[in-house]
């Protein structure tokens, strides 16, 4: 196997690092990458074989699971109930209870509110200075609209948005103790405001995401207090944190390329070429030879999505943004048993935000040259300095 370096937070890499998938990817289905110290898959085929592989999972085996330090207790006591940290049967459990209550039939019903919301939003966009349209749409839509799907205040919006930041700063590679401390005090304090909230909710029930997962814990075995309150976290944070940078990235390059016409395979084409999320890893349960690589129970493989969704094998001409282009799954939200549980509520905000501010805002355009946050396995823009005029 092929080893390469790559610092992820070197400058030029933040702002671009399809160069490095290319190299990556041309060395073979697995390449060494040094500064992870692990192999990561780089093809379409590795990414997409590996993330349906059932030898391989997310969760770590009990004797591999490192100690954790006391300042991120509070942090990790949160992770352990998560879907998205789990594997059968904890995981089928969780995932089941949150789509017997995330029904495609509530996700369509949103339609109507998310448009109003994206009208609101771009009724109170400055006449003519530039501003970040990153902060004043396409932050507010996501989260606000996954707040009201769980039954969660408006008002507390700006609030979960400081809350998710900190906590999902934990997966970046500039990671500093300080990102721990916020991270961990952000995990305390949203589970002690998620306590108190369905305390109060339980004594008024409504026809919300909330409701729906109290009456399973009331209902005995089926989700414990904790489990609830990190299933709660973890919709609100994921409901928002990726969408908001695809809908970002995806602004920046309609702009760029001048696309005017936006439809569901636009929406499809913003997702496979700019991607919010780039790396996710999994570990081998057992001992798995796997494109020509020997993995050992414990080992652990990067799966590089956005590299996956730039091969050359599977879309021609992978670099060059294409609205027009047939539409091949692409691997942004994941696949096999962790494949996202919010694709349909992202597409559907996406479907419904782009076209209405293209539509509206004719003559937006870039004002400032945008650039991606130092943020890596994240990839979204700092800000997106836009006018109207
Ligand atoms: C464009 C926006 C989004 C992108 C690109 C995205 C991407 C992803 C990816 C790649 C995974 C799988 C991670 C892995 O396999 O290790 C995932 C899982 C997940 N996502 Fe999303 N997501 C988005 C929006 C959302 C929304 C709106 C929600 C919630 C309403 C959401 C909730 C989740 C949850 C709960 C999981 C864990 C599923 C599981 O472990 O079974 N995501 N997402």
């Amino acid at each position: 196997m092929q080893r390469l370096s790559q610092s992820p937070t070197d400058p030029g890499f933040v702002q671009n690092p399809y160069p490095f998938y290319d190299r990556l990817r041309e060395s073979g289905d697995l390449a060494w990458w040094d500064d992870y110290a692990m192999p990561c898959a780089a093809s379409h085929r590795a990414v997409h074989s590996i993330l349906r592989d059932r030898r391989f999972g997310r969760e770590l085996p009990a004797e591999l699971a490192p100690d954790i330090p006391d300042h991120l207790a509070p942090f990790y006591a949160v992770e352990a109930h998560s879907m998205l940290e789990l594997e059968p049967p904890r995981h089928t459990r969780l995932r089941g209870l949150v789509l017997r209550a995330f029904t495609s039939r509530r996700i369509k019903a949103l339609a109507p509110e998310i448009a109003t919301l994206t009208h609101e939003k771009i009724d109170s966009f400055p006449a003519e200075a530039p501003f970040d349209i990153l902060a004043t749409f396409c932050q507010p839509i996501p989260v606000i609209i996954i707040a009201r799907l769980l039954g969660v205040p408006d008002d507390m919006a700006p609030q979960l948005l400081r809350w998710s930041n900190a906590m999902v700063a934990m997966y970046q590679a500039s990671r500093t103790r300080a990102t721990e401390d916020a991270a961990a005090a952000a995990a305390s304090d949203f589970s002690d405001f998620l306590r108190r909230y369905i305390a109060t909710r339980r004594k008024d029930p409504r026809d919300d995401l909330i409701t729906h997962l109290i009456a399973a814990e009331e209902e005995g075995e089926k989700l414990s207090p904790d489990e609830l309150i990190t299933t709660c976290i973890l919709l609100l944070n994921a409901g928002h944190e990726a969408t908001v940078h695809t809908l970002g990235n995806g602004i920046k390059t309609l702009l760029e390329t001048g696309t005017r016409q936006i439809d569901d395979q636009t929406v499809e084409e913003i997702l496979r070429y700019d991607p919010p999320l780039h790396m996710f890893t999994r570990t081998a349960y057992e001992d798995v030879t796997l494109f020509d690589h020997t993995f050992r129970r414990g080992d652990q493989v990067a799966l590089l999505l956005a590299a996956a969704n730039r091969d050359p094998a599977q879309w021609p001409d992978a670099h060059r943004f294409d609205a027009s282009r047939p539409v091949t799954p692409n691997t942004s939200f994941g696949g096999g048993l962790h494949f996202c549980v919010g694709a349909p509520l992202a597409r559907l905000e996406m479907q419904i935000a782009l076209p209405v501010l293209r539509e509206r805002c004719p003559a937006l355009r870039i004002a400032e040259p945008p650039h991606y946050a130092n943020i890596y396995h994240f990839h979204g823009l700092e800000r997106l300095m836009v006018q109207t005029s």
